[in-house]
């Protein structure tokens, strides 16, 4: 048996006497005075002050109260030896053992401490007023509860409501989508879905962006092998959609895409775009500003201006931005839209003649045309909110305000 196998076993007299002296007595000494000179000594010692922590908690628990105003003194008490600032638990170590340890062990106690800081939350004032049952309570603690319906106590008001849980609201890009959905619907369109994960045929070459295009760095995005991409756009599902219906063809596709954008108020890497088509017989420009001029006063109200600004897309020709009187000033010029008034909403266009031949259908005996635009972006200008981030991050103080 190795030298350290026996210590293991009978422990020298300095540490059997340390662990027979409670634990009020060690947070009054300082490491040294314990002896404690290494990092698994600190390790037991604090296993030891967080099991009493526990099973002092577990005890006031299994106990109960008689009424509130014994839970009250009880709670205090316990939550007054344990965090007090003057002479609570914590602060004892914090001053004996961690402000007073030597420089090597420092990062041990420290972590350590930590720990215990975090475990202690569990005697707070609040916590533990909930989690002390009083006896013979319609509220009493679950388990309590059942322990006392054993002793045939009657100790539940089954004619008490349950707990209620908070109910959830629509997310504001769900609420968006939706909306926009439902406008086109109206209009005789229908919604079509294709893959996130997508091949590079569909989301370039087939629309009509060939590998040396300059604007394929545009799109150029999160490559899960040199076949396959998170699509950039939802725009490949035009020609997925062409594929599987042909002519004449009205479809929406709402659906997130991803960008190698740097996360700022008006970028992230995943956001949402719907995407429209439109294919048929003798579909002109017209058709196109028609419908989106009254798409846009459907959902912006029927105060907002609407014009077209020339632009490029490799898969529409022409291309053109959708361009509106500014939301926030009406157009009189504001920050948002930069002084000028207008602000661009989407891109749009004549679907190339290339894109349908790719999708199947004869450019000779139909045209279309085509839209998307970012869904994030249209319920920042809708609810006037100033960072897109809001809408990533799950926090329900800017969620249940929809
Ligand atoms: N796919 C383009 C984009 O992501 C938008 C677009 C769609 C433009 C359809 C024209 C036609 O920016």
């Amino acid at each position: 048996m190795s030298e350290s196998e026996t210590e293991n076993r009978i422990p020298p007299k300095k540490a059997r006497s340390r662990s027979r002296m409670s634990i009020d007595d060690k947070t009054n000494k300082t490491l040294k005075d314990l002896d404690v000179k290494t990092p698994e000594a600190i390790g037991e010692l604090f296993a030891e002050l967080s099991l009493a922590l526990d099973s002092e908690r577990q005890h006031l628990i299994g106990e109960g109260a008689s009424d509130d105003h014994e839970r009250a003194q009880k709670v205090k008490a316990l939550r007054d030896r344990w965090l007090a600032r003057k002479g609570g638990q914590v602060s004892l170590i914090d001053e004996n053992w961690l402000k007073k340890a030597p420089k090597e062990l420092k990062p041990t106690v420290g972590r350590a401490f930590n720990q215990l800081r975090q475990q202690s939350a569990s005697v707070e004032t609040e916590q533990l007023l909930q989690d002390v049952p009083i006896r013979g309570s319609a509220t009493a603690h679950p388990e309590t509860t059942k322990a006392e319906f054993g002793v045939g106590r009657p100790s539940v008001d089954i004619t008490l409501p349950g707990y209620r849980r908070p109910l959830g609201s629509i997310h504001p890009v769900t609420r968006v989508m939706r909306e926009i959905e439902d406008i086109f619907l109206g209009l005789g369109f229908s919604i079509e879905s294709g893959p996130e994960v997508e091949s590079v045929y569909y989301s370039f070459d087939a629309l009509n962006i060939p590998e040396s295009h300059p604007a394929r760095d545009e799109w150029d995005t999160l490559y899960v092998n040199s076949e396959t991409v998170l699509r950039p756009h939802t725009s490949p599902v035009q020609i997925r959609a062409m594929k599987k219906h042909g002519a004449p063809l009205y479809i929406l596709c709402p659906g997130k895409a991803y960008r190698h954008d740097n996360p700022d108020s008006t970028h992230a890497t995943m956001f949402h775009q719907v995407e429209g088509l439109a294919v048929d017989t003798d579909i002109t420009f017209a058709d196109l500003k028609g419908t989106l001029e009254y798409f846009a006063k459907k959902f912006f109200g029927d105060k907002i201006k609407t014009n077209f600004s020339p632009s490029f897309f490799p898969f529409t020709e022409p291309s053109g931005e959708l361009v509106i009187s500014c939301v926030f000033c009406g157009g009189e010029g504001c920050r948002v839209c930069k002084e000028s008034g207008w602000v661009e909403v989407m891109g749009c266009g004549m679907v190339h003649p290339e894109v349908l031949r790719h999708g199947g259908i004869d450019p000779e005996r139909y045209s279309g045309w085509a839209f998307g635009l970012g869904v994030e972006r249209f319920a920042m200008m809708k609810y006037d909110i100033n960072d897109i981030q809001l809408f990533h991050q799950g926090d329900v103080r800017f969620l249940e305000q929809f």
